[in-house]
């Protein structure tokens, strides 16, 4: 049963021909509500085929663009301007464009979780749960992918015959995650599985029983009968929990907590249907439909 105030929210977005896409990672409260819910896939293919006129995007910021470049007709609004993701702009589209002069036969694969400049300048867009199906159908002998040298070389060690170049950025939620973290918790919980998100650290990763995207977490704990240790964000553990009370989900430390995924609150989002609050996202035209390619194709190959 949702509250009072998720009723009101409820009736509003119906008068305003507005839905919610919520991430994952947002509190239960918002997922609840929400129209489309799931990992940066999901919602990446939800913005092309929803029809509204108003998407309110319960996320960061590079979730809303990524709506905003595939269904430019739409309002879409992020309800806190704030909420972004630090790995998006860990690498300048300059950088990656004197990169592809000095390598003009590389592709260069971007994650998802970079703005809208840097989609501009890369060949595809991977996310999580589709970065190793889309690698491994690329032909280019060069494949420089974009920023997360985590989610990077897991996907390199999977494809070995491929010769990836990775970039030094990082997710500062999930690369603060230590090997010494997984001892402690597999000490408390021999018994459990692990399950990890592959923006930790290769020898995090090491530990993991299940690794994959945010959806396929929350999959695997929803279709098992068991407890597990949650090695992402803590809101994944916190809505596993109430879905499931009769299990436990550990958090595999807790430093797994992200600030920007967690300033939305439900006052945000009725705010943003109001028009109190929230961006409007705009952008650039001409950036837009480059930005959109890489996106198309990523769906495409995805
Ligand atoms: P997903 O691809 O699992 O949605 O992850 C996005 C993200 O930001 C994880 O930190
Ligand atoms: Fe970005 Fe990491 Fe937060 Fe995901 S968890 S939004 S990658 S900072």
């Amino acid at each position: 049963m949702i509250s009072e105030f998720q009723q009101q929210i409820v009736k509003l977005k119906k008068e305003k021909n507005a839905v919610i896409f919520a991430h994952s990672y947002q509190s239960p409260e918002i997922l609840e509500i929400a129209d489309k819910k799931g990992d940066s896939f999901a919602l990446s293919v939800a913005a092309k085929e929803v029809d509204c006129e108003t998407v309110i995007l319960c996320g960061v910021r590079f979730m809303a663009d990524t709506v905003k470049i595939l269904s430019p007709e739409k309002n879409v609004i992020l309800p806190v301007p704030q909420a972004t993701c630090p790995m998006a702009e860990q690498i300048t589209p300059e950088r990656v464009l004197q990169y592809k002069a000095a390598h003009p036969d590389a592709a260069v694969v971007a994650y998802i979780n970079t703005t809208t400049a840097l989609k501009a300048v890369c060949d595809v867009c991977v996310t999580s749960s589709s970065a190793l199906k889309i690698v491994r159908q690329l032909e280019a002998p060069e494949i420089l992918f974009i920023p997360d040298k985590n989610l990077g070389s897991y996907i390199k060690r999977q494809l070995p015959e491929k010769n990836i170049v990775l970039w030094d950025g990082y997710c500062p939620v999930h690369n603060g995650v230590t090997p010494e973290d997984c001892i402690q918790i597999k000490k408390q919980f021999p018994d459990l599985k692990i399950l990890m998100h592959p923006e930790l650290p290769g020898e995090v990763l090491q530990y993991g029983d299940v690794i994959g995207s945010t959806a396929a977490i929350i999959n695997y704990a929803m279709e098992h009968d068991e407890d597990c240790i949650i090695g992402t964000e803590k809101s994944i553990s916190d809505y596993l929990s109430l879905q499931k009370p009769q299990h436990q989900y550990p958090l595999l430390s807790k430093r797994l907590m992200c600030p920007d995924m967690r300033l939305t609150t439900l006052l945000d989002v009725y705010k943003a249907l109001t028009g109190e609050s929230g961006e409007m996202i705009q952008l650039d035209g001409e950036q837009r439909l480059r930005a959109k390619r890489p996106i198309d194709e990523m769906i495409r190959l995805g």
